[in-house]
């Protein structure tokens, strides 16, 4: 049986067809887009991108399924680069006191927030933590994201740590899509260590890290520096051990304070450096000179009830590569990347081209899959929407419903939107 199969009659084939790197400033906007655009795929990798008519040339062979697009927008799958998809119950009380005036950092520091996540996921059976992120991460999907980063953080101790990270390798060989894990142990201070972060930090050095590392549980290590959380030198010290180890890394940094986040990812060399919503101009020029990439979050900000949301014009206008995530977590269950591409336009000021690159190809260099996914080019893996959307812009435009129309991973359609109302 042949798994060869042609995506005909795009209206607008979104390609980013460009150099394997993270794109920044002018270079955003380019989509490199084929009207009447088709793309060829065998054994689940692109091997051609054109125009319908001569890719019906080239390979109408017998034996050659064909999905028409039929005028919509053909797209790579997006790609997630920040979430927390692993952890057990919910957070939907929190939203009514938000709605009275406390601050993310206020619920925190009284016992809440992530402590509350921390106390359900350390309860929670292998299997209600399984199912209960296999029902988002199937969501997800169904919304486009076809590679999907996803983080520990809420057992901060070492076997629910483990557990964690376990789930999101179960998750990903049981369902159509890559996951990409991230060690977060330094999430917050446990109860246990309370008042001693650093005797906290010094656990997670040298007892956490190392076993996360001999099995091979996560290809990146994240910390929390954030004023009230960890400081630069708590986090400079877990992602220098984490480097260590062989370790890619990321950071949140300066979500809620400017707490020199940036600047140390710059220094440490991490992939990316994710939030921004309070950086400082030094914090920009860090990430710029270092090509640190901007992982940007918008539904943070919008289910913190925060007005600040990272300016995103100003970093890419100032030369970060900026990518976009959902940062789905319980304080923000975000699961579509659809809807951050809207927040980013209509709340950071990113053109719906500038959206687009930013959660395709700059967030698949976010995750070092630059050379494997991101762009529809010769010898990248099929994973490809079409969303039912006659020109891109409606896909920043239009927010609230699902776009998608078909989701491939790999060659092979994994979801798809069935129309089934009666008229
Ligand atoms: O990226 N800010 C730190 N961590 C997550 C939120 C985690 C939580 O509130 O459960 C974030 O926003
Ligand atoms: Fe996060």
């Amino acid at each position: 049986m042949s798994n060869d199969v042609l995506v005909i009659h795009a209206s607008e084939l979104l390609t980013l067809r460009g150099p394997e790197r993270a794109r920044a400033k002018r270079e955003m906007s380019e989509l490199s887009i084929v009207p009447d655009g088709a793309v060829a795929v065998s054994d689940g990798v692109i091997t051609d991108v054109g125009k319908t008519a001569s890719i019906l040339k080239e390979h109408d062979a017998r034996g050659v399924d064909k999905i028409d697009a039929k005028g919509r927008v053909v797209m790579p799958g997006f790609v997630d680069p920040h979430t927390h998809l692993v952890y057990a119950g919910s957070r939907e009380f929190e939203l009514e006191l938000k709605a009275k005036g406390k601050s993310y950092m206020e619920i925190l520091q009284e016992g809440g927030g992530i402590y509350s996540t921390v106390k359900d996921t350390r309860s929670a059976s292998w299997d209600e933590l399984f199912q209960q992120s296999a029902g988002r991460l199937q969501s997800m999907i169904s919304h486009g994201s076809t590679t999907i980063e996803a983080k520990s953080g809420y057992g901060l101790d070492s076997h629910v740590e483990m557990r964690m990270l376990e789930t999101i390798k179960k998750l990903g060989s049981d369902y159509p899509v890559d996951l990409v894990p991230t060690f977060l142990g330094a999430h917050a201070v446990p109860p246990e260590y309370e008042n001693r972060p650093d005797d906290y930090i010094e656990f997670v050095v040298s007892e956490v890290l190392p076993e996360v590392s001999r099995r091979k549980l996560a290809e990146f290590c994240d910390v929390f520096c954030e004023k009230g959380v960890f400081n630069v030198d708590q986090s400079r010290k877990v992602l220098l051990a984490a480097k260590n180890l062989g370790m890619k890394l990321k950071v949140h940094a300066d979500e809620f304070h400017s707490s020199g986040g940036a600047e140390l990812a710059a220094e440490v060399g991490a992939i990316s450096a994710d939030h921004l919503g309070k950086t400082s101009d030094d914090g920009i020029m860090a990430m710029a000179r270092k090509d640190v990439i901007g992982v940007l979050l918008p539904g943070t900000p919008y289910s913190s009830m925060s007005k600040d949301y990272a300016d995103g014009r100003r970093l890419i206008d100032l030369g970060v590569p900026i990518a976009l995530g959902t940062d789905l977590n319980p304080n923000c269950w975000n699961e579509s990347m659809q809807f951050t591409v809207s927040l980013a336009c209509y709340k950071m000021r990113m053109t719906p081209a500038e959206a687009i690159t930013a959660s395709t190809m700059n967030s698949a260099a976010a995750l070092g899959l630059e050379k494997k996914i991101g762009s529809l080019e010769y010898g990248k893996r099929a994973d490809i929407l079409i969303m039912d959307v006659p020109k891109h812009s409606h896909i920043a435009y239009r927010f609230g419903t699902n776009l998608c129309s078909l989701v491939m991973k790999d060659g092979r359609t994994v979801w798809e939107k069935h129309q089934s109302m009666a008229t």
